[in-house]
């Protein structure tokens, strides 16, 4: 039997169990709606600062804000103080999160030093706190993002699950790899199977899954659902591909046409959410994970990532498009 089936976290249940994972300036609403339509069952928002919301900040007030094409979605808020992260946590289920999602696996120092992200790990009383200010302020579930381990020498998911359980958690995502690793390294599935074999809660596994057959390991070790970050840049079908080939159907083959055409739609998008210039901008942060693996593409996205306005970039991917044919 597959693995791929609808995830129920407490009330809420998606109709899959494949997630995009959160990435600052990476999974915004535009990119959301895209994961969506490529068949992540749940996408979650970019992290918002719990301290910046209680000041009234309009980016991060605006980065709450839920596109009605754009359920299920989980809003990631980080922070160190419990009252902070109940008003945010209840801010995020006034503008229609379906889930709210406590950070706790960040290793940026700004972040850290604030108190808030991995540093939390080594406080689990702290922890333990801010999770129950979160569930007792919103009738939405309530979920933990955190890692496996700090550093190399001792491993915390077996207990940063239970914690989360035990603090009235619907679910616990595990990135598995150490904070000190940040972002690269195999991903250590053992010890996320360790947890997922300690609570009843559901686990969901993260890390390194850029396909079905990592995917599929996840699964095998218990995990209720897996969580795709970098794996989804450029390739926002992921999802469908990975649930095909569980499912025993060939994925539908993405050629290097659709995925600029994908790619122009998002800048489009991005251009219509921000205002032209900064869509623009921002859409040029991922042109790696899209303009490749064709004769010309660094030499096109030299070029895209020089362009200011929509129409120039309209144009060039027109003629790259025409080029490929
Ligand atoms: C650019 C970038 C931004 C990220 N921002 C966040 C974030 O805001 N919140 C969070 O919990 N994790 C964040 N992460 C971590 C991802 O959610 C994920 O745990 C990590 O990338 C591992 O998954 P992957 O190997 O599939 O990419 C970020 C990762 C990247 C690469």
């Amino acid at each position: 039997m597959s693995a791929v089936r609808p995830l129920t976290i407490g009330s809420f249940t998606a109709p899959n169990n494949l997630l995009l994972a959160p990435m600052a300036g990476i999974t915004d609403s535009p990119f959301r709606v895209l994961c969506l339509k490529g068949g992540a069952g749940i996408v979650c928002a970019e992290m918002v600062s719990a301290h910046a919301l209680h000041y009234g900040n309009e980016k991060s007030g605006r980065m709450l804000q839920v596109n009605p094409k754009e359920h299920p979605v989980s809003m990631q808020i980080f922070g160190a103080d419990e009252p902070t992260i109940a008003e945010a946590a209840r801010l995020a289920e006034q503008q229609g999160a379906d889930i709210v999602d406590l950070n706790a696996g960040c290793p940026v120092k700004k972040i850290n030093k604030a108190g808030a992200g991995c540093v939390l790990m080594k406080d689990e009383a702290k922890l333990g706190r801010l999770i129950e200010a979160a569930v007792k302020s919103v009738k939405i579930p309530v979920t933990l993002k955190t890692r496996i381990a700090l550093n190399h020498k001792e491993f915390l998911a077996v207990r940063l699950a239970k914690l989360a359980e035990q603090a009235g958690a619907s679910a616990i995502t595990l990135h598995a790899r150490a904070a000190v690793d940040v972002h690269s390294g195999p991903p250590n599935i053992e010890a996320v199977g360790e947890a997922c074999a300690a609570v009843k809660i559901p686990v969901i596994g993260n890390g390194g899954i850029v396909n079905a057959a990592v995917a599929q390991q996840f699964f095998q070790a218990g995990c209720a659902g897996i969580m795709i970050g970098r794996g989804a840049v450029g390739n926002p079908f992921i999802f469908r591909d990975i649930i095909d080939v569980l499912e025993g159907r060939e994925p539908a083959s993405q050629t290097t046409q659709n995925r600029l055409m994908i790619y122009l739609e998002l800048i489009r998008e991005n251009a219509a959410y921000y205002g032209e210039r900064i869509g623009v901008n921002r859409s040029r942060k991922t042109a790696g994970g899209w303009i490749k693996d064709f004769p010309n593409a660094a030499e096109v996205r030299g070029r895209f990532v020089r362009l200011e306005t929509l129409a120039e970039i309209e144009a060039l991917f027109s003629q790259t498009l025409a080029r490929l044919q």
